[in-house]
């Protein structure tokens, strides 16, 4: 599988969860992948076992609410690479399970930071090194079931998450024809993200499962891929179903 060779692919969050399934995806098929995370040591672990596969993958630390973080990110990749074909804005965190009327504004923008204000600065940095370096290329934005639907007791996430999906479709009529930008919507992936919420959700997956990391890697790929030349502005549920009712 070589679908990626010679790109270069920067994903964020990709120390554990989804991220390090998609940073496989991509390094079995070619790429040279850019592993970020906030958790410097895991960065430098995964891109270590990719390595030690005899794929190509290096780490960065970074923090994705800090702009700075992320422009020196993007700097540095193209410093390395000279290019930067694809990234995939993955990190996010959860919220407590908390009512609206005893929330303090710090979990609030906390979560508002992570999962919305990065995919804001990942686009905008990477969208800059990609011109820069006159290549051409493609955002993918890891969203949620719950960037279309609703969930109790989750309104930071899904407002976020939300704002994700509405940010794909802005971006991606600002950038085109040079930058695709898409949004995956996966339900619920056992991650350690959703550790102890896997039976209270499973009964809302039709599939009767819940979905795994392996599984959204393969549709980031595709939608990264040439093959999804023509598409920008959407975002694909992976959701077992979640949201056909
Ligand atoms: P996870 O908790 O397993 O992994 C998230 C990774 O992001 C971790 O390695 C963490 O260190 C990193 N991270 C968190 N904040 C960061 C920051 N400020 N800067 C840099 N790195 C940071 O979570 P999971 O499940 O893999 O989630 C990945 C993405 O998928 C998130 O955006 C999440 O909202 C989304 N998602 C997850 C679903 C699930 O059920 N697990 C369902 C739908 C979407």
């Amino acid at each position: 599988m070589t679908r990626f060779s010679d790109k270069v692919v920067t994903v964020t969050g990709a120390a554990g969860g989804i991220g390090s399934a998609i940073a496989m995806r991509f390094a079995k098929e070619g790429a040279s992948v850019v592993v970020v995370d906030r958790d410097r040591d895991g960065a430098h672990a995964e891109a270590e076992a990719l390595r030690g596969l005899g794929l190509r993958a290096l780490a960065m630390g970074a923090d994705v609410t800090d702009e700075d973080a992320v422009a020196a990110v993007m700097d540095q990749v193209v410093a390395t690479f000279r290019r930067l074909d694809i990234l995939v804005n993955n990190a996010g965190i959860g919220e407590t399970d908390t009512p609206i009327e005893q929330r303090d504004s710090g979990e609030w923008n906390k979560v508002l930071g992570t999962n919305l204000n990065s995919v804001f600065y990942g686009i905008k940095h990477a969208g800059r090194v990609m011109k820069a370096a006159d290549n051409w290329g493609t955002v993918v934005n890891n969203a949620s079931v719950l960037g279309l639907v609703g969930f109790l007791r989750a309104p930071a996430y899904t407002a976020a998450k939300h704002a994700v999906v509405g940010l794909t479709k802005a971006a991606a009529l600002e950038l085109a024809p040079r930058i695709r930008v898409v949004a995956v919507a996966p339900a619920f992936v056992r991650t350690k993200l959703i550790a102890g919420l896997e039976e209270a959700v499973l009964p809302l997956h039709p599939m009767r499962r819940l979905g795994e990391a392996d599984e959204v890697a393969p549709l980031i790929a595709y939608l990264a891929s040439d093959e999804a030349g023509y598409l920008t502005g959407v975002v694909y549920p992976m959701d077992g179903g979640y949201t056909a009712r």
